[in-house]
C-alpha cells in the first residue's frame, strides 16, 4: 500500500535522480538524520520550511481560542493549568521557528507570510470556543489529534524537527489529559454541565477529523514527503487511528459521537465513520471560517504591539557588542 502510493503519486524514481539525490535518499532509507549544514534537495528544504512553518504558526495561533478562557476559568486550579498549557504552546512555536530557521529562512520572513495570508495554520483554530466545556473538548480532541500527528514525526528525517517533536510530544500528552479531565468533571456534573460537554463534542468532532488534512485521494504532497520521511503516515491512516482511539473515550464519558453512521467494523478492526464536510474544510482554509479574520487580526496586533520591544532588544544587543569591542580594543 505504502509502496504503491509512493510510486503512483510522483516521487522520483531512482533512474530520474542525480547521484547526489540517490545518496541523499539512501541516507534517509537508512534512517540517518539530515542535519542543517548538509546537502539536501531544494524540494526537501522547501517542503520542510512549509511544513515546519505551518506547524509553528498553528502553535501560536492555537493559543488564541484558549487564551480567550483564561480570565473565565471556573477555579484557580483550572486557571493555573490552562495558563501553563497556553504557555507551552508558545514554547512549541519557538522550538519550531528555530527548527525552520536552520533551513535558511528567518522568523521575520515566516511571520510576514503568516500575517499576509501567504502561509496557513491549522484550520481548527478558526472555530470559536463558546463555553468552558470547549476547553475540555479542545484539549481532548485537538491536542489528541495533534499527538496522533506528532508522535510519528519524532522519527522524521530532519534532525532539528525530529528533536523539537520529541520535546513537544511530552507536553502534548499533558494537554490532552487536562482536556479529558475537564470533560470527565463536566460529565459527572449536573445535566446542564453534561449537555455543555456534549455540545462541545458535537461542534469539535468534525473539525478535529479535518486536522489530518484531506483524504489521501485528494492530498497532493503525500508521496514525495513520505519517501523523504517528512510525513510518516497518510492522512487517512492517522484519521482512522484517531477515531479508533477517541470513540471508546467518548463512550467512557457517556457522550455520543455526532455521527449516525459510526460503526465498529470487525473485518478492518476499526470504526467506519462519516467523512467531514470537505467543502467546509476548503472554505475555512481559504479564509472563510468563523474566526479567520479575528485570529489573524490578533496575531498582527501582537506583532505590531511588540515592535518597540524587539527594537529595544536589538539596540541593547548592539550596545553590548560595542562595549565588548571597546574592551577588546583597550586590552590590546
Ligand atoms: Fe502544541
Ligand atoms: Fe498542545
Amino acid at each position: 500500500m505504502y509502496a504503491q502510493l509512493v510510486k503512483s503519486e510522483g516521487s522520483k524514481s531512482r533512474d530520474e535522480m542525480t547521484p547526489e539525490e540517490i545518496a541523499f535518499q539512501d541516507r534517509i532509507d537508512r534512517n540517518e538524520k539530515i542535519e542543517p549544514k548538509e546537502w539536501m534537495p531544494e524540494g526537501y528544504r522547501k517542503t520542510l520550511i512549509r511544513q515546519i512553518g505551518q506547524h509553528a504558526h498553528s502553535e501560536i495561533v492555537g493559543q488564541l481560542p484558549e487564551g480567550n478562557w483564561i480570565t473565565r476559568a471556573p477555579t484557580l486550579e483550572r486557571k493555573a493549568i490552562l495558563l501553563a498549557k497556553v504557555q507551552d504552546e508558545a514554547g512549541h512555536g519557538l522550538y519550531l521557528y528555530c527548527a525552520a530557521e536552520t533551513l535558511g529562512v528567518s522568523r521575520d520572513e515566516l511571520l510576514e507570510k503568516l500575517h499576509s495570508g501567504n502561509m496557513k495554520y491549522s484550520s481548527i483554530f478558526n472555530y470559536p470556543t463558546l463555553t468552558w466545556a470547549d476547553m475540555g473538548a479542545v484539549g481532548w480532541l485537538v491536542d489528541g489529534a495533534a499527538i496522533m500527528n506528532q508522535v510519528p514525526l519524532q522519527r522524521t528525517s530532519y534532525g532539528p524537527y525530529s528533536r523539537a517533536m520529541i520535546r513537544i510530544c511530552k507536553e502534548e500528552s499533558f494537554h490532552q489529559r487536562q482536556g479529558y479531565d475537564i470533560m470527565m468533571k463536566m460529565c459527572a456534573g449536573t445535566p446542564e454541565q453534561k449537555a455543555m460537554a456534549q455540545d462541545a463534542l458535537n461542534r469539535f468532532w468534525y473539525p478535529a477529523l479535518m486536522m489530518f488534512g484531506p483524504s489521501d485521494k485528494d492530498s497532493v504532497h503525500s508521496a514525495q514527503s513520505m519517501a523523504w520521511k517528512i510525513k510518516m503516515n497518510t492522512n487517512d491512516e492517522l484519521r482512522q487511528k484517531f477515531v479508533d482511539q477517541t470513540v471508546p473515550q467518548a463512550e467512557y464519558l457517556g457522550l455520543t459521537v455526532p455521527d449516525p453512521d459510526l460503526k465498529w467494523n470487525e473485518d478492518k478492526g476499526g470504526y467506519d465513520f462519516s467523512e467531514p464536510d470537505w467543502s467546509e474544510f476548503f472554505a475555512v482554509i481559504a479564509g472563510n471560517g468563523p474566526c479567520n479574520a479575528e485570529r489573524l487580526g490578533a496575531r498582527v496586533k501582537a506583532w505590531e504591539d511588540g515592535a518597540w520591544f524587539r527594537e529595544g532588544l536589538m539596540a541593547h544587543a548592539a550596545k553590548a557588542e560595542d562595549r565588548a569591542r571597546a574592551a577588546r580594543h583597550a586590552a590590546e
